[in-house]
């Protein structure tokens, strides 16, 4: 791992002016989850809300991507793009992740919906997803948390439940840059030995299926399934270690 930056408390809050806008455009976003609706009508309303607030969706033009945010269904691990022929339907899971730039600096993060009435199991999953993502904040904010603590939180919640965590897929470093050191590796590891810092600013972003770990890329490039074809979950915050432990900064008002 190479250098980690520590952000100042001027450069905190703009992370959380950022992530403030992304956060309240997901709640908004969040609300279109209803049958019968495209992913690409979701996408255009995330585009021009984040306009609106004078802001820029990070994702647009990103390593070519094409749309303004990720709407990943299902089976979906992440990385979904939205598309006029993707259209919600009763009982689907529904994520949907927003980077949002402000003055400069990036907030990052992603929720759950359901549209309409969904099974029984893919509401489990989608709780447990949420409680993996909480347990993996509150483990950062412990006294000497390392990175690798973040890990460890995560796999033991989804292995009680007989879940997997997806390991292709990380966390990353935020601020100015959209990825930023370090890598989060969100399943059991003996790798991230660093220490948590006051400073530092990263997302905490697992993705939990009901089957197996494995994904894999479909040929638009950007879609990531499960191999298995199992459902797929995702929880995102964007978060700060400070003096008085962690710090969520992608909250709305
Ligand atoms: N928001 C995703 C993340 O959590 C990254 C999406 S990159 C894109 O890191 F290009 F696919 F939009
Ligand atoms: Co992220
Ligand atoms: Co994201």
């Amino acid at each position: 791992m190479g250098k980690i930056k520590i952000k100042s408390p001027k450069e905190i809050e703009l992370i959380r002016d950022a992530g403030a806008l992304a956060a309240e455009t997901l709640i908004r976003a969040g609300e279109l989850c209803k049958p019968g609706v495209s992913t690409l009508e979701i996408d255009n309303f995330v585009g021009e809300y984040t306009k609106k607030h004078g802001g820029i969706s990070a994702c647009l033009g990103y390593h070519g991507y094409p749309k303004n945010c990720c709407i990943s269904l299902n089976e979906v691990v992440c990385h979904g793009i939205p598309g006029a022929e993707t259209i919600l339907k009763d009982g689907d899971i529904v994520n949907i992740d927003i980077t949002t730039i402000l003055s400069g600096y990036h907030g990052d993060t992603s929720a759950m919906f359901l549209v309409g009435e969904v099974s029984r199991q893919a509401k489990e999953l989608v709780a447990v997803a949420k409680e993996c993502m909480d347990a993996g904040i509150q483990a950062a904010g412990e006294p000497a948390a390392k990175y690798l603590d973040i890990g460890e939180a995560i796999q033991s919640i989804a292995e009680e439940h007989d879940f997997s965590v997806v390991e292709d897929y990380c966390g990353h470093g935020i601020g100015r840059g959209f990825h930023e050191e370090p890598t989060i590796l969100h399943f059991r590891n003996n790798e991230l030995k660093a220490m948590i810092e006051i400073g530092h600013v990263f997302t905490i972003e697992p993705m939990i299926n009901m089957g197996r770990c494995s994904t894999k890329t479909l040929k638009d490039g950007w879609t990531a399934v499960t191999r298995d074809g199992s459902l797929s979950a995702q929880f995102e915050h964007t978060v700060a270690r400070t003096k008085n432990g962690i710090e969520i900064l992608t909250l709305a008002r």
